[in-house]
């Protein structure tokens, strides 16, 4: 029998994680719900997705506008096997005692800290630990991004110490108008920023400091790693590190992909849904190995990347796959993720 899936919060991360729910075969949206009276809710009816309100007033104010509401929150949850909480940051660990009281399994995301579940969420470095629990957290996107590269090179025995810079999207581009810099780069107050210690909640084991800074631009994040490596190695070794691991794709300065907006462009090209990509994209040919240090950059799309993760988090709550990698693969199957994004270049004939 399919898993009982409800979302709550139909924002940037809620509507992808709707959607990847009906791709996969093994899950059925049971309906999604908000707070929103405009054209966001309206956009899932016409999808075709069942809309319950979060809340009286929501029921109330969908109404008015005319918006198809099936019922409240609490009904939804009587319906579902899971709940997935993507509301703003803060609104979902207040929303664990109606989830308890449900006796729902649940997932919520990187906005809350890792004390409301006890447990952080990355498929390929933990999913084990989350089989069967009620709750888990799918750490934000720069933290998925952390444990997907450095936890591939610590995998291979290859990672000592991780030093990194982080420039983050000033907003999301849905949201731009109500907010957002211009024209400077805001670093941030403190280091390390969080992200470093928000990824040993998933890896204790990492030597990892962050440093970042938000700029003036909507689209993805882009991080430069400073990486000493246990040994010296060839960038072979550090390559085929990150070709072990799942959901780390490779892109090329040399294929014109020289910034990030072009990699944004790519994605709408090979005909990613919203133009999302929900892998790391490390730049191959950026990648540079001396001795025993490695340095590489790499983008991160943040409202797509936590999806495949949060898909696999329902699985292993729900204990559907009782192992990472199947689920990983399924998941990856499904959406269609990919390790190279442009087809094998045709060797030149002399
Ligand atoms: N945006 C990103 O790039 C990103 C990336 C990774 C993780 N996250 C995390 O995902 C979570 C959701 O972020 P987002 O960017 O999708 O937020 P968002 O603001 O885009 O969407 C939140 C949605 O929740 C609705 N909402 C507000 N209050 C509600 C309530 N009380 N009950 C039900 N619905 C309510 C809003 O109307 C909106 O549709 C946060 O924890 C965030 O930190 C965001």
């Amino acid at each position: 029998m399919n898993t009982k899936v409800a979302v709550n919060g139909y924002g940037v991360i809620g509507k992808r994680v709707a959607d990847a729910v009906r791709a996969m075969p093994d899950m059925d949206l049971v309906g999604v719900a908000d707070v929103a009276t405009d054209w966001r809710v309206r956009t899932a009816v016409g999808l075709g997705i069942t809309v319950f309100a979060a809340n009286d007033d929501a029921a109330a104010g969908m109404t008015r506008a005319g918006i198809p509401v099936s019922g409240t929150l609490a009904e939804l949850l009587a319906e579902v096997d899971v709940v997935v909480d993507t509301t703003p940051k803060k609104v979902a660990a207040a929303n664990l005692p109606l989830y308890r009281s449900a006796g729902v399994k649940v997932v919520l995301q990187g906005g809350e800290s890792h004390a409301t579940t006890g447990h952080s969420f990355v498929a390929q470095a933990n999913y084990a630990t989350a089989v069967g629990r009620d709750t888990t957290r799918v750490v934000s996107c720069n933290t998925t991004s952390i444990v997907r590269v450095l936890g591939a090179l610590q995998d291979a025995g290859l990672l000592a110490r991780a030093r990194g810079v982080l420039i983050r999207r000033a907003t999301d581009p849905g949201e731009a108008h109500q907010g957002g810099i211009m024209n400077t780069m805001v670093p941030e107050a403190a280091i390390p920023s969080h992200q470093g210690p928000d990824a040993r909640t998933v890896r204790p084991d990492l030597d990892v400091v962050t440093i970042a800074a938000k700029a003036a631009h909507t689209q993805t994040h882009s991080h430069f790693w400073t990486l000493q490596l246990t040994r010296p190695a060839s960038r072979e070794e550090v390559l085929a590190a990150l070709r072990a691991a799942p959901r780390i794709a490779f892109v090329r300065m040399a294929d014109g992909l020289t910034a990030l907006n072009t990699t944004v462009e790519l994605m709408r090209d090979v005909g990613r849904p919203r133009g999302d990509m929900w892998e790391v994209a490390v730049w191959e040919d950026v990648l540079t190995v001396e001795g025993d240090e490695a340095y590489l950059t790499y983008q991160v799309y943040n409202e797509a990347i936590v999806v495949p993760e949060t898909i696999d988090a329902i699985r292993a709550l729900t204990g559907t796959a009782t192992d990472g990698a199947t689920s990983i693969a399924l998941t990856d199957h499904v959406l269609g993720m990919r390790r190279e994004f442009l087809p094998a270049a045709v060797p030149v004939r002399d």
